[in-house]
């Protein structure tokens, strides 16, 4: 089929490029230039394993192109997915501005009936709003239907949850729409939820939620283990064998961060708000998430007192493995409580320094070499358990530290192993581990 992405960011860049491998005939836009140059030349913006060999395999074979012409983009789509930011506004509201320009644009544009699919996250109701826009302002002639269909995509995994993903969900009162959208998917085996457009918007807000409320659930948990002296790791594989509660979303840490899971949990509760509804539960797990970010910070003082003039090891900028994205990471408060402290730091990540750079400037030193970052820290704070972190050799820290201290934001290693070495390990919802050490290396 003719399928045009509009919004050639990570989600709508995943979604182009893998329905250009299904076989469809795909054109993904957007209206920076910049971005749509390097797309042609087979470059992916973002960092996504398995994205750019599949981008160059499917511009090579004709099946895929880039745009920043709306009309080329609309003119002769079937079906467009519409994939553009929902940013959060001051409010916590989704700003739907770049979605109704694609709405206006579309009604411009279009030459033939089309099927319009909205990925972007949007608020209850959004989809109807789209339709209402496309409905004034498309030629009389022509027909256009909306379907409310979520991505689940994780980031760092998006191209493997777009093929082999749990659900896909396909919201729309015309069921013509609604096999159309589901012969796309259906080689991809997955099952299909077909339901109303509004349901559908809703399952995406309450599934990050949701997912949202289980980490800082998780979170309050390993607090309260750490005070009565229990280990989070015990008690999590003890719960998560439940088959009711599950084994996934259950690690204690210092929160979540991303494009999703902040603003999706604000917009929630502000859309609940706007219905007379005070979603406190969720108000509850967006504080327990914005305290959790601060604790390493909280914990290095506890420890050792002023951070004033301490050098300090930032291990990992991402807000999670496996991705360059450093929106809502929980690095990018602890580097701000930090310098409030005084503290001198120098972070370490192996892929997402150039974002961070964007955010943090020259407030702070960067590292590609774990060793530097840690060589003469008073203390070392691990911010994402990159596995680059998780196989670094425990001896590491004594080695080059002027202190081996270590505040584990992620409990990338096990207590089992930190106990073999000299150095005090402070972790989430774990005991305390001091050993006693005496430096014998001066690097
Ligand atoms: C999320 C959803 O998983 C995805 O379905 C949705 O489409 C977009 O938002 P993403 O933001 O890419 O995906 O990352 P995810 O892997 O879900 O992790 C989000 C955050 O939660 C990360 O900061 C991660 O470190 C944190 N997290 C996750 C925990 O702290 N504990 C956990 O057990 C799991």
């Amino acid at each position: 089929m003719n399928i045009t992405v509009a919004g050639s960011g990570y989600v709508g860049l995943v979604t182009g490029v893998c329905l250009a491998e299904l076989g469809h005939r795909v054109i993904c836009s957007d209206i920076q230039e910049e971005k749509i140059a390097m797309l042609q030349s087979g470059r992916s913006p973002i960092y996504e394993p398995g994205l750019e060999d599949l981008l160059e395999k499917n511009l090579q074979c004709g099946n895929l192109h880039f745009t920043t012409n709306p009309q080329y983009a609309y003119e002769d789509a079937e079906i467009i997915f519409i994939a553009v930011g929902t940013p959060e506004q001051q409010d916590g509201t989704a700003n739907l501005t770049y979605v109704c320009e694609v709405a206006h644009s579309i009604a411009h544009f279009m030459k033939h009936d089309v099927i319009i699919c909205t990925k972007s996250t949007v608020p209850v109701g959004t989809n109807d709003q789209i339709a209402e826009i496309i409905q004034r302002q498309k030629p009389v002639n022509l027909h256009a239907e909306v379907v409310a269909n979520p991505e689940f995509l994780r980031e760092g995994s998006a191209v493997v949850d777009f093929f082999y993903g749990d659900r896909i969900v396909i919201g729309t009162n015309c069921s013509k729409a609604a096999t159309t959208i589901e012969q796309i998917y259906l080689p991809l085996g997955i099952p299909i939820i077909k339901t109303d457009i509004k349901s559908a918007e809703m399952i995406k807000y309450a599934a990050n939620a949701f997912l949202a409320t289980k980490i800082s659930f998780i979170n309050e948990i390993a607090t309260i283990c750490e005070k009565v002296g229990a280990n989070i790791d015990e008690v999590t594989k003890g719960i998560g064998k439940d088959e009711r509660i599950g084994p996934y979303f259950l690690q204690a840490g210092i929160g979540y961060g991303g494009s999703c899971f902040p603003k999706d949990t604000k917009a929630l509760v502000q859309l609940a708000g706007n219905m007379q509804h005070s979603f406190d539960l969720l108000q509850a797990v967006i504080e327990v998430n914005t305290r959790q970010a601060s604790l390493p910070v909280v914990k290095a003082k506890e420890l050792i007192g002023s951070l004033k003039g301490k050098k300090v090891a930032l291990l990992g900028l991402s807000f999670k493995p496996n991705t360059d994205d450093v929106r809502e990471a929980a690095s990018l408060v602890i580097v701000k409580e930090l310098l409030k402290e005084g503290a001198i730091i120098t972070a370490y990540d192996p892929i997402a320094i150039p974002n961070a750079q964007h955010v943090l400037g020259n407030t702070i030193e960067y590292t590609q070499d774990i060793r530097l970052a840690l060589l003469h820290a008073d203390v070392a704070i691990i911010a994402t358990e990159w596995e680059e972190i998780k196989q670094l050799s425990l001896d590491s820290y004594e080695l080059y530290m002027k202190n081996p201290i270590v505040i584990d934001g992620r409990n990338c290693y096990s207590l089992k192993e930190i106990r073999k070495h000299p150095m005090t390990y402070i972790s989430i919802g774990r005991p305390i581990v001091i050993n006693e050490y005496k430096k014998s290396t001066t690097y």
